[in-house]
């Protein structure tokens, strides 16, 4: 039977507490102040303590702090009269389960209890599955997948990245385009030189020729002085065109030429410059249907398109999910701070089975969201907000092939709406 502590300066709500957890079949004790409350933490060692905040001497952030620090298992619901913001802030961080204010819902306080003896559990009983501490940059710049199609990409990258081949990189959005581009300038020759991504949707089309190919002063209104453009900046190393599709047709035209020459001017500048970086682009459309309908250049195409690699979407390959999903809690862990090392297989079995229409991306935002609600080392199914966004709504979430935030958080709320009875303030709290 779970041991819980109660620690309250006030008997009313010991002895209601006490009375309830004794009904529901819990091992339940209690002390009316902070400094006995962490003697018998530390002579019963509960699986859970419920404490109050203002208590005459010790706060309970400070139990709070004492108690994770006594053991980091051991789960610990606030229970306060003083919910403040800033309380519940730094008890959230310090790493309580949960902060329910006074007097207590009685069934939101089972819900708590039940989850975090829960989560406790899961903590003790699964193992790690990834490392203690990881290295930030090799996290960033690293393709995971064991998957054939993944063997093929990786055969490609170690060939156009001994050369500096022209590539096109081509699938879905969030399939890894960038981090492809990224890798084949990293692992090869152009790696001592800059990496200058671009993106072709961004900016206007005058913008965007200037960004590119820089411009000299004088040459419109806002030239106050001369400026270089990214294949200047990008000297011997890689310039990523990204979303090319969405160059205009007289910029294409432009590139083209700089593509065959090897060679161009800044914009209202008579020096020739030599272009010596590589080019790799990439872009979610199927360019080759965009040429059959006209908009996009046919030679252009096939200049870019010299060696071509297709990041095929996550559904093809859905054996990579766990490595994905390990790789990304270990990622988002250095990122965020956060120590999430263990998944119950049927989180894993739900991540694996989900149709994710935005790709590793959205796989990557989803645990992104779920680590940050994650209290303990555990990844909690509750946190991992999937099903209602993409079932009712992929049309509209997949406007242009992004995700548009205002349609998630829309989304979002809704969910948590529907999953507090609408209830406003819980919604609003979890919000
Ligand atoms: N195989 C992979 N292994 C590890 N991380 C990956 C993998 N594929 C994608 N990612 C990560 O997923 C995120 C999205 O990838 P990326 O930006 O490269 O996609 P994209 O194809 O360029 O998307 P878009 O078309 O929307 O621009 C990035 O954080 C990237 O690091
Ligand atoms: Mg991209």
């Amino acid at each position: 039977m779970a041991k819980i502590i109660i620690i309250d300066d006030d008997e009313s709500t010991r002895e209601t507490l006490t009375t309830y957890l004794s009904e529901l079949n819990f091992d339940t004790y209690s002390a009316d102040c902070g400094k006995k409350g962490i003697d018998l933490v530390k002579k019963i060692n509960p699986d859970l303590v419920i404490s109050d905040v203002n208590m005459p001497d010790i706060n309970g952030l400070e139990v709070l702090r004492q108690i994770k620090e006594f053991d980091d298992l051991i789960q610990v619901i606030i229970i306060t009269a003083f919910d403040d913001m800033n309380t519940t802030i730094i008890a959230m961080q310090k790493g309580a389960y949960d902060y329910l204010e006074k007097p207590v819902d009685i069934n939101r306080l089972k819900i708590s209890i039940n989850r975090s003896l829960e989560n406790r559990k899961m903590s003790q009983r699964l193992e790690s599955v990834t490392p203690n501490s990881s290295i930030e940059y090799e996290l960033n710049n690293t393709i995971v997948g064991r998957s054939s199609v993944m063997r093929e990409i990786y055969k490609k990258i170690g060939q156009a990245s001994a050369t500096r081949i022209t590539v096109l990189i081509q699938g879905d959005s969030g399939t890894g385009k960038e981090l492809i581009a990224k890798i084949i300038h990293s692992s090869g020759i152009t790696k001592d030189f800059p990496f200058i991504a671009i993106n072709c949707t961004a900016m206007p089309e005058t913008l965007l020729e200037s960004e590119l190919f820089g411009h000299v002063k004088g040459a419109f209104t806002d030239a106050v002085k001369d400026k270089r453009g990214k294949f200047e900046l990008a000297g011997e190393g890689t310039i990523f065109l990204d979303e090319i599709s969405e160059m205009s047709i007289n910029l294409q035209a432009k590139l083209l030429r700089v593509l065959q020459e090897h060679e161009f001017e800044r914009v209202g500048g008579e020096a020739v410059i030599p272009m010596k970086a590589r080019v790799i682009s990439a872009t979610n459309c199927d360019l080759h249907k965009l040429v059959e309908k006209g908009k996009f250049r046919e030679d252009l195409f096939y200049r870019l398109s010299v060696f071509s690699i297709y990041s095929p979407p996550l559904r093809d390959r859905r054996d990579d999910i766990e490595l994905l999903v390990k790789h990304f809690i270990e990622k988002i862990n250095v990122t965020l701070h956060k120590s999430v090392r263990k998944i119950p297989d049927d989180v894993m079995k739900m991540l694996k089975m989900h149709d994710w229409k935005g790709n590793v991306r959205e796989l990557e935002n989803t645990l992104m969201q779920a680590i940050v609600l994650s209290k303990g080392d555990v990844l909690e199914k509750e946190n991992l907000l999937l099903n209602d966004i993409k079932r009712d709504n992929e049309q509209d979430c997949l406007v242009g092939g992004n995700f548009k935030l205002e349609i998630i958080e829309k989304k979002h709320i809704e969910l948590i709406l529907k999953k507090t009875d609408f209830d406003i303030k819980i919604a609003s709290e979890i919000l």
